[in-house]
C-alpha cells in the first residue's frame, strides 16, 4: 500500500507536516537520516542554544542581581559539564517528545537518508548501506539547512566551530572570536561571554543584525558593548591560522586597507545557513532550485514536479522554526484539499539575548523604502513599573502604525521577555488591528506588557506613564 504522504526530514517543518497530515486522515511516513528526530531546531539549534542562554543568564543574574535583591549566595561558579548535561537533558526530552507524537499519530518512521527516485518513490538508505524503497502519493521535502562556510576556513568543530561545536565546548574559551554579528553570533557570543570568555565579533557590514530595524540595532549594540562584547564592524576575516594553542585570525576592513591579526582560543563561524538538499536526487527527478540552492515552490509549496512539495529552511524565506512549522501544517492541509496558508507579513523574529530583541512586521527602513507614511509610538521600560521593580529596565517597545488608517504595520521590542511579548503584536496584526485597538485593550498590571499598551497610546501621543 503506498503512503498518502512521505515526509523527508523530521525537523519542525517535517514533523509538524507529518502530524497535521495524520490528523487529516493520511497514512504518513517520515524519513530521518539522523539518530534522533527534531532536526536542527531540537538537536543543535533552538532548544540547546536556549538551554545554554537560560542557564548562563541565571548565572550572570545570580552574580550581579541577587545581592541587590537581598539574596546572599556567595560568588556563583560554573560547572560546565553539569550545564552541558542540563542542556542535553532538555534536548533529549524534546526529541523523545517528537518520537512519542509520531507513535501517537500512527506515523511510520524510517531511519536513513531519503532519495527521491521518481515523483512517487523514495529510496531510504541506512548508515550500514541497506536500502528499501517506499511509495507515496505525495512527497514533502523538509530537509532543512546547514552551516554556511567561509572559503579557506575549515570548521573542525573543536577550535574553529559552527553553532554545533559552540554548543558542546568542554571548556570556557578565554578568547572567542565570532565571525558574523547575526543571530547565532549574538546568542552564542552572549552565552560564552556570560560564562567568562572575552568575545570579539567581526561583522562584514557596518551594523549588527542586518534586516532588523536600525534604531533597535543601534540600541542593542550599545547594550552588548556595555556587557563587554567588542564589535569590529565593516570587517571580514580572511583566514584563520593555528599557531600552537592559539588561533590567529586575519581581519581586514571590508573596504580594503591594512589587515590586522586577532588571537583567539576558539573561532565561531556564524555567517548564515544554506539550504540542505544533498543526496536527495533533485536533479535526477528535475526538481528546480534557485541560485541559492533553495527548492523553488509556488504559493502552494508545490515544486515544478507534480506531487513533490517543499517547506522550511530548504525553501526561500526566513530560516525560522515557527515559519517551518506553519508551512508544514499548511502544506499538509493543501495536500488534503484544504486551504492551508502562511501569512509571511506576520512572522515574528526573536533574538534570545539579554535583553531579548523581538520584531514582527515592517521596520522603519522598510516603510520608508516603500513610501508608506506611518506614525511611531515608543515607550521605554524605564517607565514601566514592573521592569523598574525587577531592575530590568533596558529597552523599549516601538509600534509603527499607518498614518492614514492607524493599522499596525510593525512592532519592535527590546527588553526582558520580548520574545513572549511579541506574540500579542502578531495576533493583533493578524486581526488587522489599529494601534488604538491595542491601546484600548486592558493589559494586566503590573506586567511588562503594559509597555505595549503604552507604546500604542504613544502613537496618538497620549501615553500615560511618560
Ligand atoms: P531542519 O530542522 O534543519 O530539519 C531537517 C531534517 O531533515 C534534519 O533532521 C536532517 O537530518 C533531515 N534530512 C536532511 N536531508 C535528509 C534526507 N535526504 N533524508 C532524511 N533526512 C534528511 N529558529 C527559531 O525559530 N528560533 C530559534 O531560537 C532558533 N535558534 C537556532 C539556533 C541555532 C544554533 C540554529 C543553527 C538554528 C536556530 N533556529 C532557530 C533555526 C531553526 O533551527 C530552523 O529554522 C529550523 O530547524 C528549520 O526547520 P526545518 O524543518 O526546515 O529543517
Ligand atoms: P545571520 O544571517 O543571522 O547572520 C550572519 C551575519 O554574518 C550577518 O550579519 C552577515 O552580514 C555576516 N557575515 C556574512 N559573511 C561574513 C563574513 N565573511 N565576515 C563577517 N561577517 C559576515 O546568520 P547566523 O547568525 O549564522 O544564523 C543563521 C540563521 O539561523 C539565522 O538567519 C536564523 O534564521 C537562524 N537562527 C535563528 C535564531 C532565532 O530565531 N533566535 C537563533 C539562531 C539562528
Amino acid at each position: 500500500m503506498p503512503y498518502d504522504l512521505i515526509v523527508i526530514g523530521s525537523g519542525p517543518g517535517g514533523y509538524v507536516c507529518a502530524i497535521r497530515a495524520a490528523q487529516l486522515g493520511m497514512k504518513v511516513a517520515v524519513i530521518e537520516k539522523d539518530k534522533t528526530f527534531g532536526g536542527t531546531c531540537l538537536n543543535v539549534g533552538c532548544i540547546p542554544s536556549k538551554a545554554l542562554l537560560h542557564a548562563s543568564e541565571l548565572y550572570e543574574e545570580s552574580g550581579q542581581l541577587f545581592d541587590k535583591m537581598g539574596i546572599k549566595v556567595g560568588q556563583p561558579k560554573v560547572d560546565l559539564a553539569a550545564m552541558m548535561r542540563f542542556k542535553d537533558q532538555g534536548v533529549e526530552g524534546n526529541v523523545k517528545g517528537v518520537a512519542f507524537l509520531f507513535k501517537k499519530n500512527n506515523i511510520d518512521t524510517f531511519q536513513g537518508t531519503g532519495r527521491i527516485v521518481t515523483a512517487g518513490e523514495v529510496e531510504v538508505k541506512t548508515a550500514d548501506g541497506k536500502s528499501e524503497t517506499i511509495e507515496g502519493k505525495a512527497i514533502v521535502i523538509a530537509t532543512g539547512s546547514d552551516v554556511a562556510r567561509l572559503p579557506g576556513i575549515d570548521i573542525d568543530e573543536r577550535r574553529i566551530v559552527s553553532s554545533t561545536g559552540a554548543l558542546v565546548l568542554d571548556q570556557v574559551p578565554e578568547r572567542l572570536l565570532v565571525i558574523g554579528a547575526g543571530v547565532i553570533g549574538l546568542e552564542l557570543g552572549s552565552v560564552w561571554r556570560r560564562l567568562g570568555s572575552k568575545v570579539i565579533v567581526v561583522e562584514f557590514l557596518d551594523r549588527i543584525l542586518p534586516g532588523m530595524d536600525s534604531e533597535v540595532c543601534r540600541q542593542v549594540q550599545r547594550i552588548f558593548e556595555k556587557q563587554g562584547i567588542v564589535f569590529k564592524l565593516s570587517s571580514k576575516v580572511t583566514g584563520v591560522e593555528a599557531a600552537g594553542k592559539t588561533l590567529k585570525a586575519t581581519v581586514q576592513p571590508t573596504a580594503g586597507g591594512a589587515a590586522e591579526s586577532i588571537e583567539a582560543d576558539v573561532v565561531l563561524v556564524s555567517i548564515g545557513r544554506v539550504p540542505f538538499t544533498e543526496g536527495l536526487g533533485l536533479e535526477a527527478v528535475g526538481v528546480k532550485t534557485d541560485n541559492k540552492g533553495r527548492v523553488m515552490v509556488d504559493a502552494r509549496f508545490a515544486t515544478n514536479v507534480p506531487d513533490v512539495y517543499a517547506i522550511g529552511d530548504a525553501i526561500a524565506g526566513p530560516m525560522l522554526a515557527h515559519k517551518a512549522m506553519d508551512e508544514g501544517a499548511a502544506v499538509a492541509e493543501i495536500i488534503a484539499g484544504e486551504a492551508g496558508h502562511v501569512n509571511y507579513d506576520v512572522i515574528p523574529n526573536v533574538v534570545y539575548t539579554y535583553p531579548e530583541i523581538a520584531s514582527v512586521g515592517k521596520s522603519e527602513e522598510e516603510l520608508k523604502e516603500a513610501g508608506i507614511a506611518y506614525n511611531t509610538g515608543k515607550f521605554p521600560f524605564t517607565a514601566n513599573g514592573r521592569a523598574k521593580v525587577n531592575l530590568q529596565t533596558e529597552g523599549f517597545v516601538k509600534i509603527l502604525a499607518d498614518a492614514k488608517t492607524d493599522r499596525v504595520l510593525g512592532v519592535h521590542i527590546v527588553g526582558a521577555d520580548a520574545g513572549n511579548m511579541i506574540a500579542e503584536a502578531a495576533v493583533a496584526m493578524e486581526f488587522g488591528a489599529a494601534s488604538e485597538d491595542i491601546a484600548r485593550t486592558c493589559h494586566p498590571h503590573p506586567t511588562f506588557t503594559e509597555a505595549v499598551k503604552e507604546a500604542a497610546l504613544a502613537v496618538d501621543k497620549r501615553a500615560i506613564h511618560m
